[in-house]
């Protein structure tokens, strides 16, 4: 579908990561959520640029439905008072400083000008990406896009698929026209549903046959990819085993705070964007799951409310209080490493395990 010469796709918010892919025969596919119009015709063409006439794609956060705590402007002095009391105070006793005065209200503004989620801003970025020749996927996170985004991209050649963490949602991906799903487990970072990755693969490859499967979810290594072959996907689709690599946007601190992790530090929760998200278990996490703990509000007002805390952490480089969104995978990355590397190792491990596979099948 793609011409690539390995079948591994890579979420990643980063261009070096979703480049570097591409370059190394996978498919790099960018997460668009972060970006306005403008910033985001830089990225694409940057990535462009390395990629020479290889492809690559984009991942857009296109809710279904678009929800309201009662006002449209998405303005953090609209943030009910108690909730932001409670991140406030939580920070505070914490030690964790707070943001420069002078600053604050600038910097609260800027950052969440970056947190777009109307179907103007979606359109605005279908069209920058229309734009750009090389990239030949789009997929669509949280839903179905609708049937006139799909109608654009089709028009220019440019083949659609969708997150998918249920059978169901799968089927109606598929009942939308689209080319391909990604089945994601629950064990993936960012937002998921509850389906194990060995459940929900073959559940999903049955009922949308023949369109293609790309697995997601656990995976970082080749005997993973080889399951996700087993169990009848056609590519591995991996998010968090980026976030180690040289390539990757994060720190040093939270990639050696990834590094320490096992595979059962991370948490499903809701205090990221108010959609159970999948992150690094932390004091922050936490906090949330404590008895008298705020109720989450609606997407995308969790995120805003989450703004100002998630830039004094980072600020402060806190290390109990540090998350990002990963995976269970996270117990596998242990060093720094490199994209070129780590799909090396998954590669040489997949033929290893393949073979060692057909050795069992050969019955006297
Ligand atoms: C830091 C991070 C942010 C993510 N954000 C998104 C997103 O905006 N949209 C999306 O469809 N998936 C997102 N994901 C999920 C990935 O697309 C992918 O499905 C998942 O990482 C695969 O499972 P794994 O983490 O076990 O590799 C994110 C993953 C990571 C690591």
């Amino acid at each position: 579908m793609f011409g690539i010469e390995v079948p591994i796709f890579a979420f990643s918010h980063c261009r070096n990561v979703v480049s570097e892919v591409t370059r190394a025969g996978g498919l790099g596919v960018l997460g668009t959520s972060y970006y306005g119009p403008e910033a985001l015709e830089q990225e694409l063409d940057w990535i462009d640029h390395q990629v020479g006439d290889r492809p690559y794609g984009v991942n857009l956060l296109l809710a279904s439905k678009y929800e309201t705590i009662g006002q449209e402007t998405i303005d953090f002095r609209r943030l009910p008072a108690d909730h932001v009391k409670f991140v406030q105070d939580l920070c505070d006793r914490a030690g964790i400083p707070p943001l420069p005065p002078a600053e604050r209200e600038a910097m609260l503004d800027h950052e969440v000008r970056q947190i777009h989620m109307t179907p103007e801003h979606a359109q605005q970025l279908v069209d920058v990406a229309l734009r750009h020749k090389n990239i030949k996927l789009f997929v669509s996170a949280l839903g179905t896009p609708p049937k006139d985004i799909v109608d654009q991209l089709h028009a220019r050649g440019i083949k659609v698929g969708a997150m998918t963490g249920k059978v169901e949602h799968a089927r109606r991906h598929k009942a939308a026209g689209l080319d391909l799903v990604i089945a994601q487990g629950t064990e993936a970072a960012g937002h998921t549903g509850t389906v194990s990755s060995m459940v929900l693969w073959p559940e999903v490859v049955d009922a949308v046959a023949p369109m293609p499967v790309i697995a997601a979810g656990g995976v970082g290594r080749g005997r993973q990819m080889a399951a996700a072959f087993a169990l009848g996907a056609q590519g591995v689709w991996c998010g968090s085993v980026w976030l180690g690599t040289r390539e990757s946007e994060l720190e040093p601190e939270m990639k050696s705070l990834l590094f320490k992790a096992r595979s059962d530090d991370t948490v499903q929760t809701r205090s990221r964007t108010g959609k159970p998200a999948r992150m690094l278990r932390s004091k922050l996490t936490e906090a949330w799951e404590q008895p008298g703990a705020p109720t989450f509000l609606p997407m995308p007002w969790q995120s805003v409310l989450n703004t100002e805390p998630r830039l004094r952490i980072d600020r402060a480089r806190h290390p109990e209080f540090l998350t990002y969104p990963v995976g269970q995978i996270v117990g596998h990355m242990k060093e720094e490493t490199s994209v070129r590397q780590v799909i090396y190792d998954m590669l040489e491990e997949f033929g290893g395990t393949v073979e060692s596979m057909g050795q069992l099948a050969e019955f006297e």
